[in-house]
């Protein structure tokens, strides 16, 4: 089985995959190592591609598409919810066995750019590099960088609208260089387009969706770009030629997902890991769990590792579940977001999320510093104990843990922020609705914290706020879902009316400056729902934030007054003649530069509206 996984899909290169798997990991180690795609596709897929179950093709139909693509299709595509309690190993032998060997060749760009117009020639133009214009990751853009005021920002049209072909999400964030935009994909498709015209330059195929930022790191005369995909790959490409200098995998564990952006410094990268161990579980099976979050310092030069540091202790055996499948822990704590660079204080900082199972551990929901050059914890700041959590837990499955969550991680990146009181502090807002300030200078000593939402499983806050030194701006997801696993996409019906809302806190003291309600879903519709769960962007005197209703929303941040906006859930012809589809905004969130605002536009994960959208905005 192992030949032929190789054999047909060469390019995720699952032998070594396989390998690393068996040989490290202490659960894959219990289970057998060959998985059979016929038995797979029966207990998996079989009731409904082999019995007319309304609209999902024939067995015959999913036998023409490539393997590659059957595989992507489960990892992010229209089978993703299907998925989630399948292994690396078992999709990949169910792919093999469905589909035609091997990847579809990549489409041939509708729009190259023209032959004058090359990679990085509007050298020294305003950029994003990354997932914050700076390593303090406050989302915000100087005036200078951002080309706009508040008069153009109440003109912005649509200038463009790029399609991600075959995709159904849209969650990439987008960064700009001198002139050219790098964004990932659902499908793994990493492209660089004129950022002022959206023609593209290259593409590059990874092997797992990109949904982190690219981060641009500069070497001699051009640029490295690095980033990771969601199963766990790590690569460096020549800016100028998007061809690959290296890939390594960061983590051995089959669950391995890189969801945060990297960070640079000096030459060395600072990348975080998460994973997917917490769907996982919904399988009884599953022997839960073994992940441990971690951060990795890669040189640019060859991906060659200056440090690693785990934030949890080896798994040990722990005992059975229900169905007698062997436990494991301490597990979890795994880091989302990206890191923050404390030059001064020569600390590296992380937030995490929650542990899968028991023991609890004290680096869970919480803010650590690491030393910057050899990843030593420094410091630990907790938000909440003792909240180990699977999606188990959602359906009191046997591999929810004894302690049932409540599943508060911090999904979004920590700010270091200089306050009005001359104070230098560091905020995080939490799945909780907690907003938190800690005290870089007491080993991350709580300040004040200031509940902004209600929290839950989809936040609270999500994926991000922002900061321009006076007040921190954090938006509410707060969704209000019914689950229904019946649908092979998304799993749940969203209350049109509850959730969302943006708050606008004061640094010094975390007291509220002003509330802007969310907009209920007009008129209601499948997948709308009023959440601001996708992170915020800000230029002088304007807060950007997004929502599940497919709306992007510009607010005054004196008042919160809002003073533009744009609905993506509807149709768009696009630049490179993919057809163009917006829905739900989450995740990445906009991104400004240089009198333009982009931002990604579909999102079906936990029920959302799909949609397959960059769009970029210029004022008129
Ligand atoms: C609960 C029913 C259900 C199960 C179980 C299911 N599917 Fe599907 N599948 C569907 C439906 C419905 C569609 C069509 C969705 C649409 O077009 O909106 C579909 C579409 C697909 C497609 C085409 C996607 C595309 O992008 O065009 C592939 C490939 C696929 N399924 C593979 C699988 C595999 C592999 C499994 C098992 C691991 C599986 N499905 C399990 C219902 C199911």
């Amino acid at each position: 089985m192992r030949t032929a996984a190789t054999r047909a899909i060469q390019f995720i290169s699952i032998g070594i995959f396989l390998l690393m798997t068996f040989a490290i990991s202490p659960a894959s180690a219990q289970s057998a190592p060959t998985v059979s795609g016929a038995d797979v596709y029966q207990k998996r897929c079989a009731r409904c591609h082999d019995e007319g179950v309304s609209r999902a093709p024939a067995r015959q139909v999913l036998q023409t598409m490539s393997a590659g693509r059957i595989l992507r299709t489960l990892d992010f595509g229209l089978m993703m919810a299907v998925a989630y309690p399948m292994k690396r190993e078992e999709r990949v032998a169910v792919a093999n066995f469905l589909g035609t060997p091997g990847e579809d060749a990549p489409p041939a760009p509708k729009n190259p750019c023209a032959a004058g117009v090359a990679p990085l020639s509007a050298a020294s133009a305003p950029g994003w590099a990354g997932w914050s214009p700076s390593a303090s990751n406050t989302r915000f853009q100087s005036a200078d960088q951002a080309g706009l005021n508040m008069t153009q920002v109440r003109r912005l049209k649509l200038k463009w609208a790029y399609g991600f072909a075959g995709d159904v999400t849209s969650f990439a964030a987008p960064a700009i260089l001198d002139g050219t935009l790098f964004i990932g994909s659902a499908g793994g498709l990493v492209q660089a387009l004129d950022a002022k015209t959206g023609c593209v330059h290259w593409t590059f195929q990874a092997n797992g969706p990109v949904r982190a930022a690219i981060l641009p790191v500069r070497k001699g005369s051009s640029y490295s770009l690095v980033f990771g995909d969601l199963i766990g790959w790590v690569y460096a490409l020549d800016a100028k030629s998007g061809k690959l200098s290296w890939k390594k995998r960061l983590e051995e564990h089959e669950a391995a997902r890189l969801t945060g952006s990297a960070v640079s410094l000096d030459g060395v990268v600072f990348i975080p890991a998460a994973s997917w161990e917490e769907t996982r579980s919904t399988d009884p099976q599953y022997e839960c769990c073994t992940f441990r979050g971690s951060v990795t310092a890669l040189r640019v030069r060859d991906g060659s590792q200056v440090w690693k540091s785990y934030l949890v202790d080896p798994p040990q055996k722990t005992g059975v579940n229900g169905v007698g499948v062997a436990q494991w822990g301490p597990s979890g704590a795994p880091v989302w977001s990206s890191p923050t660079i404390d030059l001064k204080r020569g600390l590296l900082y992380v937030t995490t999320g929650d542990n899968y199972s028991v023991p609890a551990t004290s680096t869970s929901d919480a803010v650590i510093a690491l030393n910057l050059k050899t990843g030593r914890i420094v410091w630990t700041q907790q938000a909440l104990a003792n909240d180990a959590y699977t999606s188990a837990c959602r359906t009191k499955g046997v591999n929810c843990p004894s302690t049932n969550g409540p599943d508060y991680d911090f999904g979004s990146s920590a700010l270091l922020v200089r306050a009005p009181n001359g104070k230098e502090i560091l905020v995080a807002g939490q799945k909780s609705g907690l907003v938190h300030a800690f005290d870089p200078d007491a080993k991350g000593k709580l300040l004040w914290e200031t509940r902004v939402g209600t929290g839950g499983i989809n936040g609270g806050v999500q994926w991000g706020m922002a900061s321009d030194g006076q007040k921190v701006y954090a938006a509410v997801s707060d969704v209000s879902a019914v689950m229904n696993t019946a649908g092979p996409v998304g799993g749940a019906t969203f209350d049109p009316v509850k959730g969302g809302g943006l708050t606008a806190l004061h640094l010094e003291n975390g007291a509220k400056a002003w509330f802007a309600a969310s907009h209920p879903c007009d008129p209601p519709k499948p997948g709308c729902s009023p959440g601001q769960s996708a992170a915020l962007a800000l230029i002088p005197g304007v807060v950007f934030s997004p929502s599940l209703d497919g709306h992007i929303r510009a607010f005054s941040t004196e008042d919160g007054e809002m003073v533009w906006d744009f609905d993506t859930a509807t149709d768009f012809s696009t630049v490179n003649g993919v057809p163009g589809k917006g829905g739900s905004i989450d995740g990445a969130g906009p991104v400004i530069v240089d009198g333009m605002v982009y931002v990604n536009s579909g999102y079906p994960r936990n029920g959302g509206m799909p949609g397959n959208v960059l769009l970029a905005f210029g004022a008129e």
